[in-house]
């Protein structure tokens, strides 16, 4: 390792643009294209002159160890110091094996083993030669018609924040200088996901209390937990684009929370403050975006053409760009870049660790912990013995379950339903598979996504006889005792740019459902999005005995699926975003204010807050999931009445199986600030466990209740508590209502 007087001494022998290069970051693809002519193409198109490219300090978007190490060499031999690159790459759900999208990882309410499978990824990445990864996103959601939703970690902030610190942690480890460690990247900084309408790149607008008090929370918990980088958000905050808002970035980012590490701009965030209106021009843009505090340009000419011009012109001071390239090379050097500017990067070990069949195991527990049995009316899990099983839908013998995001991964490595069934069901059972229909088929319009031709090639029949596949699916129907409906959105349909207004199944899948649940009345459906879905008709169809929710499920999602459906494991997911009841009642989240007029115990009244046509609750709520055993909790019990600021008291309940076999309850702590100063939520989580119970077994769960528990943040970015009343829930979903209640004096 350099040491900072080293490091310090590097930066003042470099010239000014060859610190200013190395505050830009451009496309890995850029420098593998040998043609000269080709790389110009390329380039220009961005208005990054070749120059600059020769001595830029990192590039994205290359994953595989023997470009990795070609681009370090060549970059290396060019660079006046030769100072090697960062490689950063978007490993968001895992790099080779992909674990379910994050949204479902939240479902499994298992920060350890989000941790374990970030770890994961973080060995697999380094072996292909990162450094960095784009992950994880911390963006509260409440709006499921955003596509990026499937990325997030859902509606609650505590849950939200400890997901995101085990991944960063899972991805850093103690030391992300390790061998088998990478840096993580909290992003997007900050707000990204309160768009309006839940369109992507919209508007967001936020009070400072509830920016602090939830939209803040994860970032700041990676932050704590040492991530060593964060990306800024595209959108507005306060008016300003959150990448060149200097109140956000310099005083909440750098001093309230004390991050030191490097800032980087979302893809091509520092130019669109033009279009934002916001900058005059790129020049302008780059000014502000130094004087914000953003480190690293990604994927612009902003600070390359313009930064060295604005320090001439007195516009911008060396001494902003020196701090920025300082935590630059301080990243090079915490990763031990300048010892061994290849680091992991090993094709044959690329070869070997990466989609072991150790990876393989833990994506596929996580999967099963992620699901969520949303219905069952007992037909889950199936019997085992002779019967006639029908695979029906778009996703019955499907590689395409990793998630768009899952850029890294390959669907050829996915194990899909049908291959897991084959392998699982025993002789006896008779299993027959048909798609009846295509995910999304060719008449709906998807914008912009080439991808999907190649995706969509197993539907070339389907596509051809339409008919024919119809009539195959409802005469597979009759003829099973169960059928087995995986339906859902294509997988192109979530992640970002991705938003809709009609969050429901994709029309022709909803024909199929319905042609299906005429003829057999046994209907399983497995769905997969990578959002809440509207599925209040699915839910009330009386045919659909089941619905198992698998969001996006990775590498082995259909092993999971399988397992889960047999019975072999247990669907351990609940819900981490509401299910909204119907589309008009969105945004739905369980922590929301009381109003001055709550609707509960008026429903029948009108002058409340509440809608003419619909409930106000969601059809599923945050927390809720069904097992295939059945768990009671008893009344709660606090060890004292009075907290004192040093002091804890004890909440605790009883919760017991009164199913049949062995089963896992999520045991969930609510609290509510009764009186504030300013309104509090409803309620808020503040703990959970995952218990697992024998039938007829019983087991007292206690969570410690504290002060610092109860605090929150004022719109100054204050954390502190307000003596008077709480209350405290203990309960399997959010929708619990028994509470007990105490004080905090001071
Ligand atoms: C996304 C980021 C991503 C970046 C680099 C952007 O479009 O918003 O989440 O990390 O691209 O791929």
């Amino acid at each position: 390792m350099m040491t900072e007087e080293k490091l310090g001494k590097l930066l003042e022998d470099m010239s000014l643009q060859e610190k200013i290069d190395q505050m830009l970051q451009t496309a890995g693809s850029f420098y593998l294209s040998v043609s000269r002519e080709a790389l110009l193409g390329n380039i220009t198109a961005f208005g990054i002159p070749q120059a600059d490219m020769d001595e830029a300090g990192s590039i994205l978007g290359t994953d595989d160890a023997k470009s990795l190490i070609d681009i370090q060499k060549r970059q290396m031999a060019k660079q006046p110091h030769h100072i090697p690159m960062l490689f950063m790459m978007d490993v968001i759900h895992g790099m080779r094996t992909i674990f379910p999208m994050p949204l479902a990882q939240a479902a499994t309410f298992d920060p350890e083993l989000a941790e374990k499978c970030a770890s994961v990824s973080a060995g697999e990445a380094y072996v292909s030669g990162l450094h960095v990864a784009f992950s994880p996103m911390a963006d509260l959601v409440r709006d499921p018609r955003w596509g990026r939703v499937m990325e997030s970690f859902g509606e609650d902030p505590y849950l939200a924040s400890l997901m995101c610190a085990g991944v960063v942690r899972g991805f850093q480890g103690e030391d992300m200088g390790e061998s088998g460690k990478i840096c993580a990247c909290v992003k997007h900084f900050a707000g990204y996901g309160g768009a309006e309408g839940g369109r992507d790149y919209n508007t967001v607008q936020l009070s400072h209390p509830t920016l602090f008090d939830f939209y803040l929370r994860a970032y700041r918990a990676g932050i704590a937990a040492g991530a060593g980088m964060v990306m800024t958000s595209f959108n507005t905050i306060d008016d300003k684009p959150a990448t060149t808002n200097e109140w956000l970035m310099r005083h909440v980012l750098r001093e309230q929370m004390s991050f030191n590490g490097v800032l980087i701009s979302d893809f091509g965030a520092i130019k669109e403050t033009v279009a934002h209106g916001t900058s005059e021009d790129e020049k302008d843009a780059a000014r502000q975006a130094l004087t914000a505090g953003v480190d690293i340009d990604m994927m612009t000419g902003c600070y390359a053409a313009n930064l060295a011009e604005l320090v001439k012109e007195g516009k911008v001071s060396e001494k902003l760009i020196d701090e920025a390239v300082m935590r630059i090379l301080r990243l090079k050097n915490k990763l031990g870049l300048f010892e061994n500017p290849f680091r992991g990067a090993d094709p044959e070990k690329e070869a070997k660790l990466q989609l072991t069949p150790e990876n393989r195991a833990l994506a596929e527990k996580q999967a099963e912990e992620s699901f969520v049995l949303l219905k069952n009316n007992g037909i889950l899990p199936l019997g085992a013995g002779p019967q006639k099983i029908a695979f029906i839908g778009p996703y019955c013998d499907n590689r395409n379950m990793i998630s768009s995001w899952a850029v890294t991964g390959r669907a050829d490595d996915t194990v899909t339903i049908r291959e897991a069934a084959e392998k699982a069901f025993e002789k006896g059972a008779e299993l027959r598979f048909e798609y009846g229909v295509p995910t999304l088929g060719k008449d709906q319009n998807y914008k912009g996504f080439e991808e999907r031709n190649e995706a969509d090639r197993i539907f070339a029949d389907v596509e051809k006889n339409p008919q024919k596949h119809m009539d195959a699916a409802v005469k597979l129907a009759s003829w099973a005792d169960t059928v087995v409906l995986c339906i859902g959105e294509h997988y192109l349909q979530s992640g970002e740019a991705t938003s809709r207004t009609d969050i429901t199944l994709p029309k022709r899948q909803k024909e199929l459902l319905s042609r299906v649940t005429e003829v057999n009345k046994n209907v399983v459906v497995v769905l997969f999005s990578g959002r809440p879905l509207v599925i209040r008709d699915i839910a009330e169809n009386p045919a659909v005995q089941a619905i198992l929710e698998v969001w996006m499920p990775g590498t082995e999602g259909g092993s999971a699926i399988v397992n889960v459906l047999t019975g072999k494991a247990e669907p351990g997911g609940r819900v981490p975003m509401s299910f909204p009841y119907c589309i008009g009642q969105i945004p739905v989240y369980y922590n929301h204010f009381s109003t001055g007029r709550p609707a509960e115990g008026h429903e029948e009244e009108r002058f409340f807050s509440e809608y003419r046509d619909a409930p106000n609750d969601p059809l599923y709520e945050f927390g809720f999931g069904l097992t295939y055993s059945d768990f009671e909790v008893s009344e709660e019990k606090l060890s004292g009445t009075e907290l004192t600021e040093n002091g804890t008291i004890t909440a605790l309940a009883k919760v017991r199986n009164i199913g049949s076999r062995e089963g896992t309850a999520v045991v969930q702590l609510y609290i509510q600030d009764v009186v504030g100063s300013q309104a509090r939520p409803v309620k808020e989580l503040k703990g959970f466990r995952r218990v697992t119970l024998a039938p007829g077994e019983e087991k007292e769960i206690c969570f410690a209740v504290d002060e610092p528990m109860l605090r929150f943040y004022d719109g100054e970015g204050n954390f502190r508590s307000e003596a008077g009343e709480f209350r405290a829930f203990i309960g399997l979903s959010s929708r619990v209502k028994k509470s007990a209640a105490f004080r905090l004096i001071r």
